[in-house]
């Protein structure tokens, strides 16, 4: 079976109680679930994991290219900044596997420092804006 890693940046392990209006209210545990579920359904493995450290994202991408595993990445607040998880995330699309960069909510409506992705521009694609569905949309391409 087809393995996944579903990458989450930092403070996406608060969801639920982290500004709920904008992130939704399912918490980070319903996240992993609803994800895991519906990999299963797609007949993926699906492993998801979330850190608030830059050098473990960047470890993961590292081990995604090695291991040959496609990536599901919310880069959250790295997004807008991080050129080194850039230089991880592009050596996965250059290795011939997906990353799909996804958002809960959509950057482009929200503070101008959101607005600019330093990783959409390596990603194989880009998903936000539907919540927790951007996941399974994301999900869904993968298996597809
Ligand atoms: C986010 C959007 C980012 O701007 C923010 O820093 C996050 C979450 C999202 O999923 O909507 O932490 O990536």
């Amino acid at each position: 079976m087809q393995k996944v890693l579903v990458l989450n940046g930092p403070n996406l392990a608060r969801l639920g109680s982290r500004e709920p209006d904008i992130y939704g209210s399912t918490n980070y545990e319903g996240l992993v679930s609803a994800v895991t579920d519906l990999g299963a359904d797609l007949g993926l493995i699906v492993e998801v994991r979330q850190t608030d450290s830059e050098s473990e994202l960047i470890g993961w991408l590292h081990e995604a290219v090695d291991g040959g595993i496609d990536v599901v990445l919310n880069p959250a607040a790295f997004t807008h900044y991080s050129y080194a998880l850039r230089d991880a995330a592009v050596q996965v699309t250059k290795s011939g596997k997906k990353l799909i960069e996804v958002h809960l909510s959509n950057p482009h409506t929200r503070e101008e420092f959101r607005h600019n992705s330093v990783i959409s521009g390596v990603a194989t694609g880009v998903i936000a804006g539907f919540g927790l569905t951007s996941y399974l949309l994301a999900l869904s391409a993968i298996a597809s």
